[in-house]
């Protein structure tokens, strides 16, 4: 297996982790299988589905961002979340439980560069450039992938959360409650979205936090519908219209599938375009035989291949893309994980301050009550 991380001082605690030279690979899966199922009364593990396959063979329930921050609200009498997935994820996951129960994230350092791209400082910044430049209400809603401080900041400002398979219904949320949207961090799936949804791309301006008032006029912004951040996933930027345009050269059979958080290019020349579970269910459901060229993280795109061997199913890109940060969360940080709540102290615990969880959560329980 590709080992691209190794991650000495992988805990902040500086706990004991599990050496390669104590426990090869192959013997890290071995000692899984025993101590998840030693721990199973104790123990529900939740995995995104861009994780590594080894990664994935423990999870109890898989899903998308928004299947797995419903699933881990539902998991009341269970004291130990271990979630593999990425920081923003675990942070919801937090929020959703109770304070007796721990969500514990394998690698601390599973981070989302996009979720990066939106600080809390920037936002309040723009926020207030942006309210004394209109009179119209400005209705802000944040992608799932950011930090908890930004889901306070929602909450706070009657907004709420979306994530790529709900962002259509949040989005006519936000417009049903007021005169624009500021949509962050991620600009790709706002302005596909909305694009979607029938918004022209003339009324939608690009907030730039790295410049003065985001490079943009007072005009700009009273005359916009649609306020978009300058954030993005540089995973899904390499997909690109090109590719589309070989791949169905090569073979016009070829169903082309992407992730909104791709660019506006390329999901307008694909055929289709949906979150994760969506792709999945799409590839699924397609007959034998079907061909598929998917824009989306590597490790889904080869489990599915292998999944489904009576279809074909390839990547779109030709270069691996990988989300470096999901891959982060290695069998033996899971097992180290699994130890340290077997020995009564539980490492890698995600805590979102108890102020930014009761604003967030009125972010969350707004989108959760959208169905
Ligand atoms: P999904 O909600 O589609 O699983 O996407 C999460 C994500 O981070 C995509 O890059
Ligand atoms: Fe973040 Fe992109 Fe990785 Fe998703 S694929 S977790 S948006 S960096």
């Amino acid at each position: 297996m590709l080992d691209l991380f190794d991650s000495p001082e992988q805990n902040e605690d500086n706990l004991p982790l599990i050496s390669e030279a104590e426990l090869s690979d192959a013997e890290v899966l071995v000692e899984l299988k025993k101590i998840k199922e030693e721990l199973k009364d104790k123990v529900v593990v939740l995995g995104h589905h861009y994780q590594q396959d080894d990664v994935i063979s423990f999870a109890d329930i898989t899903g998308d961002s928004l299947q797995l921050a419903r699933e881990a609200a539902k998991l009341k009498d269970i004291p130990y979340i271990i979630f593999c997935g990425v920081h923003f994820m675990a942070e919801t996951a937090d929020m959703l439980t109770s304070s007796s129960q721990k969500v514990i994230l394998p690698d601390l350092r599973a981070g989302c560069s996009m979720a990066d791209m939106a600080k809390r400082i920037d936002i309040d910044r723009a926020w207030k450039f942006m309210t004394s430049s209109t009179k119209e209400k400005i209705i802000p809603i944040t992608y799932i992938n950011c930090a908890a401080t930004l889901k306070a900041f929602v909450g706070d400002n009657e907004g709420s959360i979306c994530t790529s398979s709900n962002a259509e219904k949040m989005i006519q949320w936000a417009l049903d409650r007021g005169d624009k949207l500021l949509f962050f961090p991620d600009q790709h799936l706002g302005r596909n979205t909305c694009f979607k949804m029938g918004i022209e791309l003339k009324d939608m301006v690009v907030y730039n936090p790295n410049m003065l008032n985001g490079g943009l006029t007072a005009e700009q912004i009273d005359l916009a519908k649609v306020i978009l951040w300058y954030g993005f996933c540089s995973v899904h930027q390499g997909f690109t219209p090109e590719q589309i345009t070989a791949i169905k050269k090569k073979d016009p059979a070829m169903t082309v599938i992407v992730h909104p958080e791709c660019n506006f290019e390329v999901t307008q020349a694909a055929d289709d375009n949906g979150s994760t579970s969506y792709i999945i269910d799409k590839i699924e459901r397609a007959p034998a035989g079907s061909k598929f060229a998917v824009g989306t993280e590597i490790n889904l795109v080869n489990r599915l291949a292998h999944q489904f061997p009576d279809k074909t199913i390839v990547s779109l890109s030709p270069y691996q893309c990988l989300c470096t940060t999901m891959y982060r969360v290695r069998p033996r940080w899971l097992l180290a994980s699994f130890r340290a709540i077997k020995e009564n102290n539980p490492i890698n615990i995600i805590n979102v301050p108890e102020d930014i969880a009761r604003s967030s959560l009125k972010a969350l329980d707004r989108m959760l009550a959208v169905k």
